[in-house]
């Protein structure tokens, strides 16, 4: 259990110099000099001014990696690895609740969020570990004339620059790391401007627990400056991102220089279907939170809610019900559910989703505005909103809103509901209600996504994968693909003479 994780403590992480670069070891301030600050969304509260990277830094990282790739860390075993990623499976669960702590104050979900991912976030670094001793290539059965050996060789690709979102900066962070160690890479983190301090913290603890110099380097900065400058990098052999489509796309071209390996794992707006044999009471509840959770700042929201038209009407009761019992405010606050959202923009991007519903005649059933009471008026708070009648053309069925609102739709047959679920540009998730396990079978396979979750929703365990397909990207993390996103394979022939 770590101290100071109350609000009134004056914690050593915060305030004082600001925070550095981690480059090949060595804590230092951007070659520039120039800093940025990292504010609380709750309270609008400056935290802590952090290093403003560019691309000086990233070249200076790339170059501590490179050093650490061909250096001690390729002679290290994979048992070696293993031990590593234990020993920091161990740190990270010592000091769970402050790096939820930062990721609260830092991005503003509940602490009863942050302090939720625990299990998943320790056993995920306990699982890597175990695949850093379960690397295996193949041999092969050629028809070849001759004696021939024929071998597949698994490599680590390198220098990995990964890229990093404000919603989730912890979790991300450990789904950066996790591979880069049990595969033998190297890693230049670029955390998000908006939410910096846990990603430091944790590379303090990495660096703690014993992680070697340049193994794991870390610039902050904004995505123009530090962020460019690390996808654009040719000393850099693949970028894993996870953030928004656009940018995305800007990192698909400026991997071509040097045609550098990708994953991108993107938006969403993923379809949650509600059969009428379902259990409405929890389908209507995990459709509801399917969208408001973190604020609806997950990737993989299901914002479109299909609903059939038997309990159509009982379900937009039911969701409506949850979002006026949700406790909207500081995650610091025990009680708080739903936290804020992580900046003035992101909020006015959901006001304006919010106005445009309007403007198109969708139903507001909860919810509808920012919250200005007297709790909320420093920080960027929205209510749990609900919207129906909405109609598959409408913006908000659409597009990707990152708050907490949500599309709810009626329809009647399998097929038709198929359809609509797929004609959208996305495929990161879905989510399915239904008691007949024929029906459930036939739509999982028919529906595009990366993951469909039936009788529940937004799952993940180590074991198993997770990404997108379409423009929610491709690659996975999590589960045995994971691993092979950061292997080269390398055909091996030999010819007995
Ligand atoms: P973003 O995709 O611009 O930022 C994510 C990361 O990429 C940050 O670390 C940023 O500094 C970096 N970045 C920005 N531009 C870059 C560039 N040209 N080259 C390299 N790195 C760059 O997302 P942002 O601006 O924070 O949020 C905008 C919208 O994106 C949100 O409203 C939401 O709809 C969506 N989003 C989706 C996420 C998801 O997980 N699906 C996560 C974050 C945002
Ligand atoms: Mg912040």
């Amino acid at each position: 259990m770590s101290p100071h994780i109350d609000a009134a403590t004056p914690h050593p992480f915060l305030g004082g110099t600001p925070k550095r670069l981690l480059i090949g070891g060595q804590w230092r301030p951007a070659a520039s000099g120039r800093t940025f600050d990292t504010h609380n969304p709750a309270s609008g509260a400056r935290l802590a001014a952090v290093a403003e990277g560019d691309a000086a830094d990233v070249d200076a990282a790339v170059q501590a990696a490179r050093a650490a790739f061909e250096g001690p860390w390729s002679r290290f075993k994979p048992d070696e690895r293993q031990a590593l990623l234990l020993r920091l499976a161990d740190v990270v669960e010592a000091h769970h609740d402050e790096l939820a702590w930062l990721d609260t104050l830092d991005m503003g979900a509940p602490l009863r969020h942050t302090r939720g991912s625990r299990r998943h976030l320790v056993g995920l670094l306990r699982w890597f570990a175990g695949q850093a001793t379960a690397l295996y290539g193949q041999t092969a059965q050629t028809s070849l004339n001759g004696d021939m050996f024929a071998a597949t060789l698994k490599e680590p690709v390198g220098v990995v620059g990964s890229i990093i979102p404000w919603n989730g900066p912890l979790w991300a962070t450990v789904f950066k790391v996790a591979p880069v160690l049990a595969t033998g890479c190297t890693l230049v983190l670029k955390p998000s401007e908006e939410a910096p301090l846990a990603p430091l913290r944790f590379a303090e603890l990495a660096l703690q627990a014993g992680v070697p110099e340049g193994v794991i380097n870390v610039v902050t900065g904004f995505g123009r400056g530090a962020g460019a400058a690390l996808a654009a990098h040719a000393g850099v052999d693949k970028v894993s991102f996870t953030g928004s489509v656009a940018t995305g796309q800007a990192i698909v071209r400026a991997s071509a220089g040097n045609l550098k390996r990708l994953s991108l794992e993107l938006g969403g707006k993923s379809p949650h279907i509600l059969f009428d044999d379902a259990d409405i009471a929890a389908a209507a509840r995990a459709a509801a939170m399917g969208v408001f959770a973190n604020a609806g700042q997950i990737c993989s929201a299901g914002t479109r809610v299909y609903v059939q038209r038997r309990i159509h009407d009982a379900v937009v009761d039911a969701m409506a019900e949850v979002a006026r019992s949700l406790h909207v405010g500081d995650g610091l606050d025990p009680v708080t559910d739903i936290g804020p959202l992580v900046s003035g923009p992101q909020m006015q991007k959901v006001l304006d989703y919010m106005a445009g519903a309007r403007d198109e005649r969708a139903r507001l059933v909860a919810g509808g505005e920012r919250l200005t009471g007297p709790a909320h008026r420093h920080g960027h708070f929205v209510a749990p909103t609900v919207f129906a009648d909405v109609h598959d053309p409408m913006r908000i069925a659409r597009e990707e809103i990152f708050g907490p609102v949500a599309a709810v739709m009626p329809f009647d047959d399998l097929d038709e509901v198929v359809r609509r679920a797929n004609a959208s540009p996305y495929g990161l998730g879905a989510g399915v209600w239904t008691r007949d396990v024929g029906r459930a079978h036939a739509i999982a396979r028919r529906l595009q996504a990366g993951s469909v979750w039936v009788n529940c929703y937004n799952q993940m365990d180590p074991s198993m994968p997770f990404g997108g397909v379409k423009l929610s990207g491709y690659g996975r993390e999590s589960g045995l693909q994971h691993l092979d996103e950061y292997l080269h394979v390398k055909g091996l022939w030999i010819q007995a003479t």
